[in-house]
């Protein structure tokens, strides 16, 4: 009998070397299926034959690879039929805190990066063909469509509304209300728009999940054009992703008359980091320059093209084909807590262990992912901070880390759970260079529209230099000859450089246009709040500018 092996085509296990692997594999007759990934991204490229995982695998594993497949055959049917099965792992090679680093014949489905999690959005990663309709079909593909077409656009949204959805793309906004306003706004074209820009450091879920499910996608882009009344989608992917792009592409024609009258057509970003943000993207997609549009009005009333559109992320959509399934709403607001319902398909990244798509019920915290699941740091050093949310998010200490995963909570904590990236950073990270990088950042981002986000940032990045070398020197300038080195003020020490940093981020935070000048002082003040050592020798200025700011 053929042995059917499964690979991943995404593109973090192509990168690792997936595709020769699968070659060296068909080479030895194997049926090769190239599937999406299980997230599980250390182990990548993993083997998976039976329902066992190799990984991470090379060409030269194959045979180890056939030979330890057949010998736990033969274990297997060596059980009594009602006995345990020949899955459990006979040759495991562990970490010495007892961690799996490498998968060795293990069943993945009984791993505890996989068994611990929810998967609703990511029901299908590991286990069907990309662009297979069959494989789509089979694993309740259509359903949630068939069901929005039964019963009608006010039902819909009704469904989605009862589901407690909230937009995966960073600011939580309910879909449902979203839907709502569309579907009430009078028009004779409205859109669908999916925000795939996918900006934030530390993120890939959404790539992952228009590689490893691109039909889920559209279903769920259709089922919003059903309840809103659009028969046009476009999809608005970074151009950094061709993988997705490809699979997005390929997968529209083959489903052509499956969402008919629906239409949808990929557009490629230019790479901005602000063309995530909605407005902007709008002008993209409009062939403009990507410029944060004032709001009002909102693109449900006015958006591309200026007519109603629905705009959304990746996830969002992703998650109502479940929704709309029969039980699907009162099923997935069943799972989460508080008013943040349903799964998240959290991103642990940065110098983690276990780097990789983790989706779960909101209310998990910190502490779990980054230890129980993410294993500590990759580096094996303590963790100092962890990012959470991309580069507007909070720089969270460990101290916080029972934070549970919900939006009231970290807004509260003055954080943001954003499109679910977590970054993790050991003990050797120099907090007052984070906080300048986010600076920078903001000023290289900057659409340039508003004077705190455009200015403001481009004069945070001088004030934490400044910070970094003491405070502001003396400074002398030349006026005339004979007033040779006047002095042009009398320098600042650094407690009153932290004092104008504090002022500036308030400024950005209440004077900026979007949430990119907005949310900048997320991260810079966090690391001031909770490493003031990084900043300064006398934690006594970081108290200070922060009692005239908070008190
Ligand atoms: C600077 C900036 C960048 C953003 N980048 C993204 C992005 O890459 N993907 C995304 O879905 N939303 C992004 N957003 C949020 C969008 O503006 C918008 O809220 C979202 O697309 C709405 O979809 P949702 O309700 O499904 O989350 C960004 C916002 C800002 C201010
Ligand atoms: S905050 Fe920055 S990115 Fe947003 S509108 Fe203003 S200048 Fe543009």
């Amino acid at each position: 009998m053929t042995t059917i092996v499964k690979i991943s085509d995404d593109a973090l296990a192509r990168a690792a070397g997936a595709d020769r692997l699968a070659e060296a594999f068909a080479r030895k007759g194997c049926e090769v299926h190239r599937v999406s990934s299980w997230g599980m991204h250390w182990l990548e490229p993993l083997v998976e034959i039976d329902g066992r995982g190799y990984g991470p695998a090379t060409a030269a594993d194959v045979d180890a690879i056939l030979d330890h497949d057949r010998s736990s055959t033969r274990e297997a049917e060596k059980q009594p039929k009602d006995g345990p099965l020949g899955g459990a792992p006979l040759a495991p090679d562990f970490s010495p805190e007892g961690a799996p680093e490498r998968m060795w014949g293990e069943v993945i489905e009984d791993s505890l990066f996989i068994a611990t999690q929810t998967r609703l959005t990511f029901a299908r990663a590991g286990k069907t063909r990309p662009l297979s309709l069959e494989d789509y079909e089979a694993n309740e593909g259509w359903q949630g469509l068939r069901r929005a077409r039964e019963i009608g656009p006010a039902a819909i949204v009704e469904e989605v509304m009862h589901s407690g959805l909230r937009g995966r793309g960073g600011a939580g906004f309910p879909a449902g209300i979203k839907w709502k306003t569309v579907l009430d706004t009078p028009g004779l074209q409205k859109y669908i728009v999916c925000n795939a820009d996918e900006g934030d450091s530390g993120t890939f879920a959404d790539r992952m999940a228009m590689e490893g499910d691109p039909f889920q996608l559209i279903e769920g882009m259709a089922i919003a054009g059903e309840a809103v009344g659009a028969d046009q989608g476009y999809i608005y992917v970074r151009s950094e992703y061709p993988d997705a792009i490809g699979k997005l592409d390929a997968a529209l024609k083959l489903c052509v008359e499956i969402i008919a009258p629906f239409k949808c057509e990929v557009r490629v970003g230019a790479g901005a980091y602000v063309c995530g943000e909605e407005t902007s993207l709008l002008n993209s997609l409009e062939g403009k320059r990507g410029e944060v549009r004032a709001k009002p009005p909102l693109p449900a009333i006015k958006g591309l093209f200026g007519r109603p559109t629905v705009v959304n992320n990746v996830l969002t959509l992703m998650a109502v084909p479940h929704i709309l399934a029969e039980g699907g709403a009162a099923h997935y607001q069943g799972h989460g807590l508080g008013r943040s319902k349903g799964t998240m398909p959290i991103q642990l990244a940065g110098n983690i262990k276990h780097a990789g798509l983790y989706e779960v019920g909101f209310g998990v915290t910190l502490r779990e992912l980054v230890y129980d699941i993410g294993g500590g740091t990759y580096s094996g050093r303590p963790v100092k901070a962890v990012q959470v949310g991309g580069p507007l998010g909070a720089y969270i200490h460990p101290d916080q880390f029972d934070i549970k995963f919900d939006y009231e909570e970290y807004t509260a904590a003055e954080a943001l759970i954003g499109h679910g990236g977590i970054t993790v950073f050991d003990d050797t990270v120099d907090m007052l260079e984070m906080a300048r990088f986010a600076m920078e950042f903001c000023s290289i981002e900057s659409c340039g529209k508003c004077t705190p986000c455009r200015i403001g940032s481009v004069r945070g990045v001088e004030v934490l230099e400044r910070i970094r070398h003491g405070g502001r020197k003396r400074d002398t300038f030349e006026l005339m000859p004979q007033i040779r080195n006047a002095p042009k003020n009398a320098g600042r020490d650094a407690g009153d450089e932290i004092g104008l940093l504090t002022d500036l981020c308030e400024t950005m935070k209440f004077g900026s246009l979007c949430a990119l000048g907005g949310f900048t002082p997320y991260p810079v003040m966090s690391a001031l709040r909770n490493w003031p050592e990084d900043f300064t020798r006398d934690p006594a200025n970081v108290e200070k500018a922060l009692d005239r700011v908070e008190g």
